[in-house]
C-alpha cells in the first residue's frame, strides 16, 4: 500500500468515535515496533517526524524506513511532519514525500500564524498534501519550539472559526491542558483537561478534526523499570488514559505520542544493560526496547485510541 493522507482516516475516526495514534519515529527499531503492532491490530497509523528526528536520522533514511514498513504491513500509513517551524521545512517535507505536515505558528501572533499557515496550506494542497495548524500554546520542550509553563495558554474558542476559514487547514491542534514531555503535572497536582474548551471548539467547528499534542500518559510501569535499573525519572506524570479515551470518542481524531515511546524503549535498554553489564551487542538491548515499543503501541491502539480493526 502507498502512503496516504489523513483525510479519509480522520473522516472515519470522527464518525466512528475513535482517534488515530500519531507516533514519533527516530530510528528503525521504533518504526518496526510501532508498525508491527498496528499491522497485527489492523489499525490505521500516522508516523510523524520532527525537525530533531530529521537532524538525527536524516530525512531519506526515515522516509525509506517508513516505505519498508508499508511493504511489511498492509495498513494505511500517513507520513507527517511534526511541529514544522516555518514554510521552508514544510516545503522540504512536502517535496520529500510526506503526505501531511504541521505548521506550528502557535508562538506567533494570531495574524502571523494565519499568514504562515495559509502559505503552507496553499503549497501543500497544490501537491496533494494535508496540513495541521495550531492555535494555543502547550507547555514543554521540543527541539525547535520551547514554551514555558508561564507562556502556555489554552486555545480561545472564539478564534478557531476565523483561523480555519482564513487558512484552509485540514486539522487543528489545540491546547486544553496537555503538554510535551514526561513531567506534565506537578507531584500532588490533579491531572485535568479542559473538556469544556474542547466542547466549545467542537460547536464552532462541527465535523472538523481536532489534534491533541502532548498526550503521553507516562506509564508508571516503565518509569519503575527505569528507576530500578539506574535511571532517574522520579515525579514523571502523564495524562490519565481514561481522559485520552474520552478525547478519542469526541472530535479529537489525532493523538500525539512520543514520550511514552521513549520511556518504553529506554526501559528495555536499561533493563538489559543494568542486569548484564557485559552485554555489548546492540541487537541484544535494542530488541527489548523494540518489543516494549510494540506492546505499548498495541495497548494504546486497543485501550486508548480505539483504532483497532479500522484500517
Ligand atoms: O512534540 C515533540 C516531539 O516529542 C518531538 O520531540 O523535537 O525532541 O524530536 P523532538
Ligand atoms: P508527548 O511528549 O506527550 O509524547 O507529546 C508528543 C507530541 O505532542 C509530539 O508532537
Ligand atoms: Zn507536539
Amino acid at each position: 500500500m502507498a502512503l496516504v493522507t489523513t483525510t479519509e482516516m480522520f473522516k472515519k475516526a470522527y464518525e466512528g468515535g475513535y482517534a488515530i495514534g500519531a507516533f514519533n519515529v527516530n530510528n528503525m527499531e521504533i518504526v518496526q515496533g510501532i508498525t508491527e503492532a498496528a499491522g497485527e491490530l489492523n489499525s490505521p497509523l500516522i508516523l510523524q517526524v520532527s525537525a530533531g528526528a530529521r537532524k538525527y536520522a536524516n530525512h531519506t533514511y526515515l522516509v525509506k524506513l517508513v516505505e519498508a514498513a508499508l511493504i511489511e504491513n498492509d495498513i494505511p500509513i500517513a507520513l507527517h511532519l511534526d511541529h514544522g517551524a516555518d514554510f521552508e521545512i514544510c516545503k522540504s517535507c512536502i517535496d520529500g514525500g510526506f503526505t501531511s505536515v504541521m505548521i506550528d505558528g502557535s508562538h506567533h501572533s494570531f495574524e502571523d500564524n494565519i499568514a504562515v499557515t495559509k502559505k503552507v496550506v496553499e503549497y501543500a494542497h497544490s501537491k496533494g498534501v494535508v496540513v495541521e495548524g495550531e492555535l494555543g500554546k502547550l507547555a514543554g520542550v521540543e527541539d525547535d519550539v520551547k514554551v514555558s509553563d508561564a507562556d502556555a495558554a489554552y486555545t480561545h474558542p472564539d478564534e478557531v472559526e476565523e483561523f480555519v476559514s482564513r487558512t484552509g487547514v485540514d486539522s487543528l491542534a489545540i491546547a486544553i491542558g496537555t503538554s510535551h514531555g514526561a513531567f506534565k503535572f506537578k507531584p500532588g497536582q490533579k491531572p485535568m483537561l479542559r473538556f469544556d474548551i474542547l466542547e466549545e471548539i467542537t460547536k464552532r467547528l462541527p465535523n472538523f478534526p481536532i489534534v491533541l499534542h502532548g498526550a503521553s500518559s507516562v506509564s508508571q510501569e516503565y518509569v519503575k523499570i527505569i528507576q530500578e535499573n539506574g535511571g532517574n525519572l522520579a515525579d514523571a506524570i502523564g495524562i490519565p488514559e481514561d481522559m485520552l479515551r474520552q478525547a478519542a470518542r469526541s472530535a479529537v481524531c489525532k493523538i500525539n505520542i512520543d514520550s511514552d515511546l521513549r520511556l518504553a524503549m529506554t526501559a528495555g535498554v536499561r533493563e538489559v544493560l543494568w542486569n548484564n553489564p557485559a552485554a555489548f551487542d546492540p541487537r541484544e538491548y535494542l530488541k527489548v526496547g523494540r518489543a516494549n515499543v510494540k506492546s505499548l503501541v498495541a495497548h494504546k491502539i486497543t485501550n486508548v485510541l480505539g483504532s483497532d480493526n479500522k484500517a
